[in-house]
């Protein structure tokens, strides 16, 4: 049973300096680009009811609300179901979100980046500061009550006290969810071909981070993933069936789904998948000790951690015996916790969770 869905939609205003997603301005194909959708969900997708849906981009709020009701049309769900829309902010306006509330969305994933109008010029954003409180006042007023907000650490010219009154600009919007990430310069990216001045050093980051979940946590919010924090409940239904292993369908260009024990991505090529929308680019059937370690290592990204007697049960292994030596080295180390029931990275421990999760892969 499949019961979580995610949807790309790849088109963009323009693009911004950091972002290598396979997002482009190719809005001219959006009507080709829905028929191919619907074409490849309806020949893929097995009626299950959905527990989660994410419509992620590229900038899915640039969609008319009919072409998303096409595509919410396409599947059955759960009473709760959490269905997500990424928005970025200057496609709000009041009239499309009461649409867009009165089809279904019921989660918003808000595209902030940064409060700061110099750096969101700086890293090619289209949104102000001012269009940020507008968009966000526009959706609360609608009626959304579950809104995340995106935010990155660790842009040209920001500073840590910058970054400290982003995260108490965000805190006053009180959203149930955040999400940040530190910036990555990315192969495909305009910021890789042409290194921005200023950037933080890694251990600007670090300390960054660090702050970031000090004050997120003293206001309420719990960090419960690597890169995420929310209020209690309202952790992202669609992004745990990811770290708890679900499987999940992937749909649009450049999508990737699991089924199984088979992991699939999509064409990333618009004119394929206009031809063919079933046409896929990878596909890996993944051993039993490849699904093991994935499962560890996505687990590991939660606070909760993995759970013991889950893995144990379901790949027939003594968890403790088979992993003793790495859990002795970064518990003593005070980068992992251990229980009788699970082990878990510490906050220090999330900031080297490359590596501690590469000790566990054979
Ligand atoms: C799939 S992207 C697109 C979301 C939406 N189109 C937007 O721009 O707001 C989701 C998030 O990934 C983050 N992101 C994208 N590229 C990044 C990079 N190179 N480094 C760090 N974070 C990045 C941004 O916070 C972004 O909001
Ligand atoms: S960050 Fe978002 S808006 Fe900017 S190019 Fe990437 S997907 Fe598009």
């Amino acid at each position: 049973m499949i019961e979580h869905a995610y949807i790309h939609i790849p088109f963009c205003i323009r693009k911004c300096n950091y972002c290598a997603f396979i997002s482009g301005v190719e809005i001219s194909n959006k009507d080709d680009y829905i028929k191919s959708l619907i074409f490849e969900i309806k020949s893929k997708y097995k009626g299950d009811k959905l527990k989660t849906l994410y419509i992620g981009g590229g900038t899915p709020s640039l969609l008319e609300p009919s072409d998303i009701n096409k595509i919410l049309n396409c599947f059955n769900y759960d009473e709760n179901s959490e269905i997500t829309l990424e928005v970025n902010p200057e496609t709000v306006n009041k009239s499309k979100f009461i649409e867009l509330y009165k089809i279904g969305i019921n989660r918003i994933s808000l595209g902030i980046q940064t409060f700061n109008n110099d750096i969101l010029k700086q890293i090619g954003r289209k949104h102000s500061r001012e269009n940020i409180l507008s968009s966000y006042n526009i959706l609360r007023s609608t009626g959304f009550d579950n809104i995340s907000i995106d935010l990155i650490y660790g842009l040209p010219n920001q500073t840590l006290n910058n970054f400290i009154s982003d995260i108490n600009q965000a805190i006053e919007l009180k959203p149930q969810h955040i999400s940040t990430y530190g910036l990555k310069i990315e192969e495909g990216s305009y910021f890789y071909d042409n290194l921005p001045e200023n950037l933080p050093d890694e251990d600007m980051q670090a300390q960054m981070y660090i702050k970031l979940s000090e004050i997120l946590k003293n206001n309420g919010y719990k960090h419960y993933e690597i890169s995420n924090f929310a209020h209690k409940g309202y952790e992202s239904r669609h992004n745990l069936s990811y770290w708890l292993n679900k499987n999940y369908y992937g749909f649009g260009l450049n999508a990737s789904g699991y089924e199984g024990n088979m992991r699939y991505k999509n064409t990333s090529n618009l004119n394929e998948y206009l031809k063919n929308p079933l046409l896929t680019e990878e596909n890996n059937i993944l051993t039993n000790t490849e699904t093991l370690e994935n499962e560890i290592f996505l687990a590991l990204r939660l606070s909760q951690g993995v759970n013991i007697k889950n893995i144990e049960q379901k790949y027939g292994i003594i968890f403790k015996d088979k992993y003793k030596k790495i859990i002795d080295k970064y518990t003593k180390l005070n980068l992992m916790k251990a229980d009788e029931n699970s082990i878990s990275l510490t906050e220090q421990g999330f900031l080297l969770s490359n590596e501690i999760m590469s000790d566990f892969m054979e």
